[in-house]
C-alpha cells in the first residue's frame, strides 16, 4: 500500500498534485481507496502529451500491400475452408471480442453491444454478432472459445447482460470475460480529471492491451491447455462481421503468414481509414492523415489504388508470435475525447464536446509487429457495418439499412 508522503511525491514528479487536494476531507476508506488508485495507475503514459500528434514521427519507409482479392478467394474459397474448418475442428482458433471501449460518440451510457439494433423486434449488437459466430460453430460442428474483453466501466453490465439473455444461445463454457486495464485521463493543458474529490478520472487505455490484460487474466495456460494457435481479434461495433471465418483462417494457415487482417477496397482515395501496406519491409498501417497526396492517388496498372485496402478491425494472430510480443512496449496515442469530471465547485459535469485527452494503445500498432501479415479483401456491404454514431456515416442508421440488405431481420 502507498503512503500519503509516497504518493505525494510520485505526484509532484508529474504535476498532478492536484488529485491529493482534498485528502484530509476524505474519510478513512476514501482516502485508502485514492491511494490504492494511485498505486495501480502508470503515471508515465502522461509524458506521451510531449510527443501528442507525433505518435508515429518516426514512421519508416511506406509501400502498398496487394491482398488476396475477393476474385483470389472466390476461385480458392473451397480449399481455404477446408483448412479453415479443419483448424476450428481440432480446437485451434479462438475469438477475441474488444468491447472495453465507450463509445462516447454513439452516446450510449450502456456498454455498445447492448445497443438494440432492432426495429420491429429486439436485437442487440453482441446478439448479432453471437448469431454471426453460431453460423460457423454451426458450419464446423465445434463450439468456439470467446473471449470478452470489457472494461472496468461496463464488465459489471456486459456479465450480466449475457447472463439475462442466456449468452444468446451461445454454449457459456466456453466464453470468458476479462477487464482491460485503464489510464487517467486529463484536461487539454495534461492535468488529470478527477470525477470526485477521491476518484481519478480513469478510461479504457485503447484495444492494444488486449492480449497482456489476458495473459494478467491468468488466460494464457487456458489458451494453452485448450491447443489454441490462432486469436480472431474484433471490434463490438461491426455488426456485419464474419468471425472466425473459416475461408480467411484457412487462407492465412496455407499462406504461412504469420497474422492476417481483414480488409476492404476502399471507397474512394478520401476515405478516412487506415491502409494496410509496408513499413521498411514489415506490415504496418498507415493512417489516412499519414498519407501524403501522392500515396492516396497513387494506382497500380490495373486502375486500383496502390494504398487500396482499408482494415475493419478483425485480425488473425498466432499465440505463438503474441506470447513473443507480450512484453514490448507499444505506441501510446494521445486522442481528445468527451471526458466526465468534477469541476473546482465540486460539481460532476458529463461535457457536449471533447474536453480533454484519453491515453490509448491501439491493435493496429500490433500488425507492425509481424513479419507478415495476409491481407484478406472481403466484400465491403457484406462485412462491414460499423456503429460509430447514431446518424450519417457509420452510424445505428448505415448499418441497420446494411443488415437489411443482408437478410438480417430488424
Ligand atoms: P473505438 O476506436 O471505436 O473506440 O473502438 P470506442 O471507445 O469504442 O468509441 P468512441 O471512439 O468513444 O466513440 C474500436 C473497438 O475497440 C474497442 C471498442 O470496444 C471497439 O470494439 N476498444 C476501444 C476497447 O476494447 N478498449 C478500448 O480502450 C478502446
Amino acid at each position: 500500500m502507498l503512503n500519503f508522503e509516497t504518493a505525494k511525491e510520485l505526484l509532484a514528479k508529474y504535476g498532478q498534485s492536484h488529485i491529493l487536494e482534498y485528502y484530509h476531507e476524505l474519510s478513512e476508506e476514501e482516502q485508502k481507496n485514492l491511494l490504492s488508485q494511485i498505486k495501480l495507475i502508470d503515471f508515465s503514459v502522461l509524458e506521451s502529451l510531449k510527443d501528442k500528434g507525433n505518435e508515429h514521427a518516426e514512421r519508416g519507409k511506406f509501400v502498398p500491400l496487394g491482398a488476396t482479392t475477393i476474385e483470389e478467394i472466390a476461385k480458392k474459397k473451397q480449399e481455404f475452408t477446408d483448412a479453415g474448418i479443419e483448424a476450428i475442428k481440432a480446437g485451434k482458433a479462438a475469438a477475441v471480442l474488444l468491447a472495453g471501449g465507450q463509445g462516447t460518440r454513439l452516446g450510449f451510457d450502456k456498454p455498445k453491444g447492448m445497443f438494440n439494433m432492432g426495429i420491429n423486434h429486439e436485437i442487440y449488437i453482441f446478439q448479432c454478432l453471437i448469431n454471426n459466430l453460431m453460423d460457423v460453430v454451426k458450419q464446423a460442428d465445434a463450439w468456439i472459445p470467446l473471449y470478452i474483453m470489457t472494461s472496468e466501466k461496463n464488465n459489471k453490465d456486459t456479465i450480466e447482460f449475457f447472463k439475462e439473455k442466456d449468452f444468446f444461445g451461445y454454449n457459456s463454457d466456453f466464453v470468458r470475460f476479462f477487464i482491460q486495464d485503464m489510464a487517467p485521463s486529463t484536461d487539454f493543458n495534461g492535468k488529470v480529471y478527477m470525477e470526485s474529490k477521491s476518484t481519478i478520472s480513469l478510461s479504457p487505455n485503447g484495444n492494444g492491451g488486449w492480449f497482456s490484460s489476458m495473459v494478467r487474466a491468468g488466460l494464457l495456460s487456458e489458451l494453452k491447455d485448450r491447443g489454441i494457435e490462432w486469436l480472431n481479434v474484433f471490434a463490438v461495433d461491426n455488426v456485419l462481421q464474419r468471425i472466425a471465418d473459416p475461408a480467411f483462417l484457412g487462407a492465412v494457415i496455407l499462406s504461412g503468414s504469420e497474422s492476417g487482417g481483414k480488409v476492404v477496397s476502399k471507397a474512394e482515395p478520401e476515405e478516412r481509414v487506415g491502409v494496410l501496406c509496408l513499413e521498411d519491409g514489415r506490415p504496418s498501417i498507415v493512417e489516412y492523415y499519414e498519407m501524403t497526396d501522392d500515396m492516396r492517388t497513387m494506382r497500380e496498372d490495373d486502375g486500383r489504388l496502390s494504398y487500396n485496402y482499408g482494415v475493419i478491425l478483425n485480425y488473425l494472430f498466432s499465440l505463438k508470435k503474441l506470447e513473443s510480443i507480450v512484453n514490448e512496449q507499444m505506441p501510446i496515442h494521445v486522442v481528445e475525447k468527451k471526458i466526465p469530471y468534477m469541476t473546482d465547485n465540486g460539481e460532476f459535469v458529463k461535457p457536449d464536446t471533447a474536453n480533454g485527452y484519453k491515453f490509448e494503445t491501439l491493435v493496429l500498432d500490433m500488425v507492425h509487429k509481424q513479419d507478415s501479415c495476409l491481407s484478406y479483401e472481403v466484400v465491403r456491404n457484406n462485412e462491414f457495418a460499423p456503429v460509430k454514431n447514431p446518424t450519417g456515416i457509420d452510424s445505428v442508421e448505415s448499418a441497420r439499412a446494411l443488415l437489411i440488405e443482408n437478410g438480417v431481420k430488424l
